[in-house]
């Protein structure tokens, strides 16, 4: 057996030069004389990985000291709970806006600490499209705006970062952190989970603006209190060390393939590449998201004739195309490519697509 290109969604494909790292070094971690995993998070060893990766990500990322770096448990659906808690007064409003399904559930989390107004939605459209700016029904004084820059099961994503003024922009880059560079100065909060664009499950990754925390006026259990994670280096309690350690493994190479700036160039070929070879498949396969709003990291498609998906699916697989089922919510077909997806992988996908549309049509 030999190993395939994996477009699944999350958890999802990982560079092999990293899975051949934590391969040679599983059973003895540097001089330790045993695994990462069955290391102490007191001690120097993993203190040093730890810190490494969150240098790695500053650099990567261009991320300043006003800001702090947290790796923590619970993926990005606990770390939606824990925003308005830790960042809005229980009377004020967070706004959202709404471009698919992960936003819709961060609010569903939120609704029980803060008051929420939904600013703009595409839900009418069946999340196909962005809603203009000039739309947005904001809230004077929100204590934030959430917003999903990329929806994974939608397949849509904002190619700008939308400007709202002195609301701080929090924002779930779980899908697309790291795919492209992003300014991090205009964010009050990015977190992601790990498990799609960085490392293994396991980790979610917060970039928070230390001025915004602290000010929340609630009675928190100290848990969930961020200030004290920032306070403890990630360790107020115990941190998934294997998952950290793997991104860390993941930073490096990231920046030796030249880091966010040659992620981008690689993700728009890749993007290019595949939704051409929807587009040009007279009607055979589609894709419904509106072209401004098409994501670089998840491309839903359907065939026009559905009884067709079954082989699809089955043929693809045998050809070492893997993960490629849509979710369940949307059906069809959905091909996640990740930073760790190579543009060989989705010419490989592309080739097998317009074959099986040749055998097929
Ligand atoms: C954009 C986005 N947000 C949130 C989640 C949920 O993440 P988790 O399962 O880590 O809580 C996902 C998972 O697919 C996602 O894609």
């Amino acid at each position: 057996m030999s190993r395939a290109f994996n477009f699944s969604a999350g958890p999802a494909a990982l560079p092999e030069a990293v899975l051949r790292q934590v391969q040679s070094e599983l059973l003895e971690y540097k001089n330790e004389r045993a695994s990462l995993m069955e290391l102490s998070h007191r001690g120097q060893a993993f203190i040093d990985c730890a810190a490494q990766a969150e240098r790695d990500l500053r650099d990567l990322m261009g991320i300043s000291d006003d800001y702090a770096v947290l790796f923590l448990q619970g993926g990005a659906t606990t770390l939606s709970a824990l925003l308005p808690l830790n960042l809005a007064r229980p009377e004020q409003t967070v706004d959202f806006v709404l471009t698919g399904h992960w936003g819709e559930k961060a609010l569903e989390n939120m609704k029980p600490s803060v008051n929420v107004n939904v600013a703009a939605t595409a839900k009418e459209g069946s999340y196909r499209s962005i809603p203009a700016r000039d739309s947005w029904q904001l809230t004077k004084d929100a204590a934030f705006l959430h917003y999903t820059p990329n929806e994974t099961i939608h397949g849509v994503e904002f190619h700008d970062t939308p400007d709202v003024g002195d609301v701080p922009l929090v924002a779930d880059f779980s899908s697309n952190i790291l795919s492209r560079p992003v300014d991090v100065s205009k964010f009050g909060v990015i977190y992601a989970g790990a498990q799609k664009n960085l490392g293994p499950a396991g980790v979610t990754i917060v970039i928070v603006r230390k001025d915004l925390l602290g000010k929340h006026g609630r009675n928190l259990p100290p848990i969930f209190e961020l200030q004290n994670q920032v306070k403890n280096d990630s360790m107020f309690n115990t941190p998934t060390t294997f998952s950290w350690y793997v991104i860390g493994l993941v930073l490096q190479w990231l920046k030796q393939q030249g880091g966010a700036t040659a992620m981008e160039k690689q993700n728009a070929e890749k993007a290019r590449l595949l939704y051409s070879a929807i587009d040009g498949s007279n009607g055979f396969y589609t894709n419904p998201i509106e072209l401004h709003a098409r994501s670089w990291m998840n491309v839903p498609f359907v065939m026009a004739n559905a009884d067709l998906d079954k082989a699809f699916l089955k043929e693809s697989e045998a050809a070492g195309l893997l993960g490629l089922k849509g979710h369940r919510a949307l059906g069809g077909m959905r091909a996640s490519i990740y930073n760790a997806i190579p543009v060989k992988g989705v010419q490989a996908l592309v080739d097998f697509m317009q074959d099986f549309a040749k055998r097929n049509g």
